[in-house]
């Protein structure tokens, strides 16, 4: 049978295929199966149009499950808030997608919404009647806002305009929108959608820290050609497909069960980036997926979750606040400014020194020699909150990424940092951790060690997640 290398594909090819991959949150390799998958499902299609028989496929080229089974199935429901711009017929098809996801969707359209797409339409591909008035004594008596707000696992604000937005910083009540975003207690995630002017405008960009300082997730939005004719630049609403695959992962860390409702989480992640000049820096190889991963999970489990996160190549998880760090040092500041907490979890891949005197300007070549640089230790973040003699997380989990002897180290460091649970991995080259989205951990604690089967790093993080609900719960820790 012939393979297909990605590595050989031209530039652009490859170029377009990362673009979808990562729209779509597949590897490459799984997005060229799926393109192929349903280009051939299609020539089938055609060819039976056309009275040909079908081609003979075998399990693996079956074109993907339809809706009725899809990711989505377990009942996961999104409340749809469609905003007014012209974007918003674009949310029709959103509908559709989320739809095939298997996600049981309801539509609120604001005024200037249904000056571009009708509730009808809304209702019709969502499948049950989509909602627009505040006063509506019908809609009040039958659903009301609260129960709209509050009978859902996820609200998407597609497209989020720029009075969506400040209304919604403004904490805003004024109409059905605006209403069920502030009355309600679930995620919220926004897709953005205005001029290029209006998204660079400073209210915008003071709105927009607001909302991510509140925890409101943001997909999008997307460079490009905008509908004035002749205006291009930030401002295109992030395609429906990439806003349903965001809602696609987070709906699927939501295990349903708000275990972690009521309790504060800290989790750093990623790597830390230590200046050596202006330009260059000492780094690592931490990905940030499986801290990432973590805070999505206690978030969908219900906590309040703040992730202290090191420069990274991911989108900030949904209904978690992000505070974005460069160096250990400021890491350190904002988890201790981010304290109380039930729970700190401690998988960011600190860097252990940084340079003493990192110069103000770029080190020239022709300065003469090598450079000479001096490293200090850098403070431990884990150890430091471990240690706090009062307002210690009743919970503190570190990781510990070894390339050997694993066990005697994970059991060393969790004395020698005092903290109660350590993570513990293998890094070494061949396991493929660093970067991958597999992670085979064993969890190391006081009572003894437990060797977890190797699983999606998403996978980790729920199982993670289930045992700390436990542990609160008052089971062993
Ligand atoms: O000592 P080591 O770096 O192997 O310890 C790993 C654990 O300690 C991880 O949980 C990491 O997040 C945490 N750590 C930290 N601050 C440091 C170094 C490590 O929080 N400066």
């Amino acid at each position: 049978m012939a393979s297909l290398t990605i590595r050989k594909l031209d530039d652009a090819l490859k170029q377009r295929l990362r673009l979808r991959a990562a729209q779509n949150g597949r590897s490459m390799e799984d997005e060229a199966r799926t393109i192929l998958r349903s280009a051939a499902a299609g020539a089938d299609v055609r060819a039976e149009a056309a009275g040909k028989p079908r081609a003979r496929r075998n399990a693996a080229a079956q074109p993907a499950p339809t809706p009725s089974g899809g990711p989505l199935a377990d009942a996961k429901r999104v409340l749809l808030i469609i905003g007014g711009g012209i974007a918003a017929y674009k949310s029709l098809d959103l509908v559709r997608r989320l739809k095939e996801r298997g996600a049981t969707v309801r539509c609120v359209l604001t005024r200037a919404a249904q000056e571009f797409i009708t509730p009808l339409a809304a209702g019709a591909l969502a499948g049950s009647r989509a909602f627009t008035d505040l006063f509506d004594a019908t809609t009040e008596l039958d659903v009301g806002h609260i129960r709209l707000a509050r009978e859902t696992d996820l609200v998407v604000v597609a497209p989020a305009t720029a009075d969506l937005l400040a209304k919604m910083a403004g904490g805003h009540a004024d109409d059905l929108a605006s209403a069920v975003l502030l009355a309600t207690d679930r995620p919220v995630l926004i897709a953005p959608a205005m001029n290029p002017h209006m998204w660079q405008h400073a209210a915008t960009r003071r709105n927009l820290a607001h909302l991510v300082a509140d925890g409101i997730a943001v997909v999008g939005p997307n460079a490009g050609e905008m509908a004035e004719a002749g205006e291009a630049g930030t401002g295109r609403m992030a395609e429906p497909l990439e806003i349903a695959a965001v809602v696609e992962q987070f709906l699927g860390t939501a295990g349903g069960e708000r275990t972690l409702a009521g309790k504060r989480v800290i989790v750093t992640s990623g790597p830390t980036h230590e200046p050596i000049d202006p330009v260059r820096y000492i780094a690592n190889r931490s990905s940030g997926k499986q801290g990432h991963a973590i805070a999505a999970a206690a978030a969908a489990a219900g906590a309040e979750v703040t992730l202290v996160s090191g420069p990274v190549n991911l989108p900030d998880p949904i209904g978690v606040k992000t505070i974005k760090v460069e160096t250990a040092q400021d890491m350190l500041a904002a988890v201790s400014k981010a304290l109380p907490a039930d729970v700190g979890v401690f998988a960011a891949a600190v860097a252990d020194w940084r340079v003493d005197k990192p110069t103000a300007r770029k080190i020239k070549k022709q300065d003469g020699g090598t450079p000479k640089l001096g490293l200090i230790e850098n403070p431990d973040i884990l150890a430091s909150v471990a240690r706090k003699a009062t307002g210690r997380p009743r919970l503190v989990i570190g990781f510990a990424a070894e390339t050997d002897r694993i066990i005697e180290h994970a059991r060393e460091k969790l004395a020698r940092k005092g903290c109660d649970w350590i993570v513990a991995n293998d890094v070494s080259p061949a396991s493929g951790v660093m970067g991958g989205d597999r992670n085979t951990v064993q969890l190391v604690t006081e009572h003894g060690v437990e060797s977890w089967p190797p699983q999606s790093k998403d996978e980790v993080a729920r199982a993670l997640v289930a045992r700390i609900a436990a542990a609160l719960a008052g089971a062993s820790r």
